[in-house]
């Protein structure tokens, strides 16, 4: 099935949000270690970044390391690195020629001081870019991001540069990672769970959600683009009539 060819291009979801999971059942189905499947998860990573770039989405935002990742043995989280650091040295000159920025959903201060500088160099080469916004959640957790929030809010509010009168829905998502970003309009999970996993939890308060039994190694272009079709044909009411 070609679902590009069906898309309504006016009528893309402006920010993205995907639950990038299946990795290891992948590899498990053809005998090899999880670690497989990471390193064929992130050739899609490549490939949807592409896509969501192609058809004008504005934000795309990727589960890539959950504060609850750090459960994984040594060796599964070392190779994530390995794998994120491919991701940047590999792809940062064509993510600065197409105009787009990156920007870390977390605290990615957590990682190996060798990540921790390709992060900030990715950051820093990319901050003028707006053509769309890449947030990759590295030691991203939502629980968190709210929590991180409030304290940031406490601190403005202590030292008298906000008054409690002024914080909403609106002024707090200022403190979120993703400030000044669109909202969330869509959140696909593939691989079968039925779950938010403590992704996007402010954000997704009006996203629509696409969930696909097709495991993320093997979730190509046109399952995004599938994905994106289905939005479109969803009616969204934001709790009128
Ligand atoms: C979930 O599959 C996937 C992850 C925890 C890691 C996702 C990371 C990548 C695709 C590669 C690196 C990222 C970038 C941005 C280059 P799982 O291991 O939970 O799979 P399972 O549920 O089948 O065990």
């Amino acid at each position: 099935m070609n679902y590009y060819d069906k898309l309504d291009l006016e009528n893309i979801p402006k920010h993205v949000g995907i639950i990038m999971d299946g990795n290891g059942r992948w590899a498990k189905k053809r005998k090899m270690p999880r670690t497989f499947g990471h390193r064929e998860g992130t050739q899609r990573v490549i490939e949807i970044v592409e896509a969501a770039y192609k058809i004008n989405v504005k934000s795309l935002t990727l589960y890539a390391f959950s504060t609850e990742n750090w459960k994984r043995p040594d060796e599964e989280i070392s190779k994530l690195m390995d794998l994120l650091a491919y991701y940047i040295k590999n792809q940062l000159e064509k993510i600065k020629k197409n105009n787009i920025r990156i920007n870390v959903l977390g605290d990615y201060k957590a990682f190996p001081d060798k990540i921790v500088r390709l992060i900030e160099t990715a950051l820093q080469e990319t901050k003028s870019n707006d053509k769309m916004i890449l947030n990759i959640g590295l030691n991203y957790g939502g629980q968190s991001e709210i929590v991180r929030a409030s304290k940031l809010i406490c601190e403005d509010v202590i030292a008298g540069r906000v008054s409690l009168e002024d914080i909403d829905v609106e002024s707090f998502k200022d403190y979120l990672y993703t400030r000044e970003q669109e909202e969330l309009d869509l959140l696909i999970r593939p691989s079968g769970e039925l779950r938010v996993s403590n992704f996007l939890l402010y954000q997704l308060a009006y996203s629509e959600f696409y969930f696909s039994n097709i495991l993320w190694p093997d979730f190509h272009e046109d399952e995004f683009y599938k994905a994106i079709y289905d939005f479109q044909k969803r009616n969204r009411r934001y709790g009128g009539l």
